[in-house]
């Protein structure tokens, strides 16, 4: 398989790396079909779009049409031949914002219906961020829509590939509750893995061990810390100040501030019933998440550990990564218990 390049930093091209896992999946799909549509969701920057986009290439090499859409950035690749649709999707990403966005999230669809139609046996819909494009209250219908693919092809087709990404914790539950979709969790990179993407960076780095201690592996947060001159707490004022940790802490309630400082030691003790409220607006800020069980079949690519606190992983809910962590103690320090 040929390995794309990404852009982790500015200035700072990488080859895709790891996430044998997660490409697993894929080849699995691709060999046997699926029987519902896949959404994947996980942590801000953890690697979603970089698997489809690797993802997108790998089917493309096993002979699949493929589309890759993220409507949210106006952004679309195609694997086709069929010059027609793709003149289409780049009229529409040229639109206006908004408009484009909705017109590329239908226009994947019809990409796959009329590859379907023109007797392609194999095709793959790969929709990137494309829940907050729609709009939440779209989101399942949109899955409906995928599934439509599978179940309801305009002709008949050997394959047919359907996989949603997001880091939405809140569409992960309006999507759930259907049967329209499997719901998978992707990580932070495992640690191996990581490494290598930490070997490709050039110049002076600090010691792997630190800056494994520092993301947890998250790849985004690596090319931040790349781009700050490895100045951590740099990052932390960011997340800070981005999320403005400082008025949602002083919004709390004493008891919630407790609840809180006890979570950055262990993020276990926000799942209790006291604690749930809270973890609902952690979630909602895009700071904690709560993990399924560790159960293969329920993450695309490799689960995190049981638990390790130094990286903010309870059993039950992680913090996204030890930075984000960092951020929530630092500003409870500052603003007061
Ligand atoms: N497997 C990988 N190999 C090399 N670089 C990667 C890999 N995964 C992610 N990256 C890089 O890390 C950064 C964040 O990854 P990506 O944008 O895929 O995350 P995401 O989960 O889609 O984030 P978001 O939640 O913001 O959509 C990007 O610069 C991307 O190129
Ligand atoms: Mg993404």
């Amino acid at each position: 398989m040929r390995r794309i390049r990404l852009v982790l930093a500015s200035s700072l091209l990488v080859e895709f790396a790891d996430r044998e896992t997660a490409l697993g999946r894929i080849k699995e799909w691709a060999d046997r079909g699926m029987a519902t549509v896949q959404v994947v969701y996980g942590p801000e920057g953890c690697g979603k779009t970089a698997w489809l986009r690797q993802s997108a290439e790998l089917l493309r090499e096993m002979g699949f049409d493929v589309i890759y859409i993220d409507p949210l950035h106006q952004q679309f690749a195609t694997h086709t031949d069929m010059a027609d649709i793709v003149r289409r999707l780049s009229e529409a990403a040229a639109e206006a914002f908004g408009i484009a966005q909705i017109k590329l999230a239908t226009l994947a669809l019809e990409f796959a219906r009329e590859a379907l139609r023109r007797g392609k046996r194999k095709v793959a819909v790969l929709a990137d961020d494309v829940f907050q494009a729609v709009g939440l209250d779209k989101a399942a219908q949109y899955v409906k829509g995928m599934l439509g693919l599978i179940e309801y092809p305009p002709r008949d087709y050997d394959v047919v590939i359907a996989v949603a990404a997001t880091s939405e914790g809140i569409t992960r539950r309006e999507i759930g509750r259907h049967r329209w979709a499997d719901l998978n969790a992707m990580w932070n990179m495992p640690k191996e893995g990581f490494k290598r993407l930490y070997e490709q960076i050039p110049g002076e780095k600090p010691a792997f061990e630190d800056v494994w201690r520092w993301t947890g592996g998250n790849p985004k947060l690596l090319g931040r810390l790349y781009e700050a001159g490895w100045d951590a707490d740099k990052i932390v004022e960011r997340l800070a100040a981005g999320r403005d940790l400082a008025t949602f802490i002083k919004t709390l309630s004493g008891r919630e501030r407790q609840i809180l400082a006890e979570a950055v030691e262990n993020p276990d003790a926000l799942y209790t019933e006291e604690g749930m409220p809270l973890m609902e607006k952690l979630r909602e800020l895009d700071l904690a998440l709560d993990l399924f069980e560790r159960k293969p079949y329920l993450w695309v690519d490799v689960p995190p550990p049981e638990r390790d606190p130094e990286l903010g992983i309870g059993k039950y809910v992680a913090w996204q990564t030890p930075l984000h962590m960092e951020a929530i103690r630092r500003t409870l320090e500052n603003v007061g218990r």
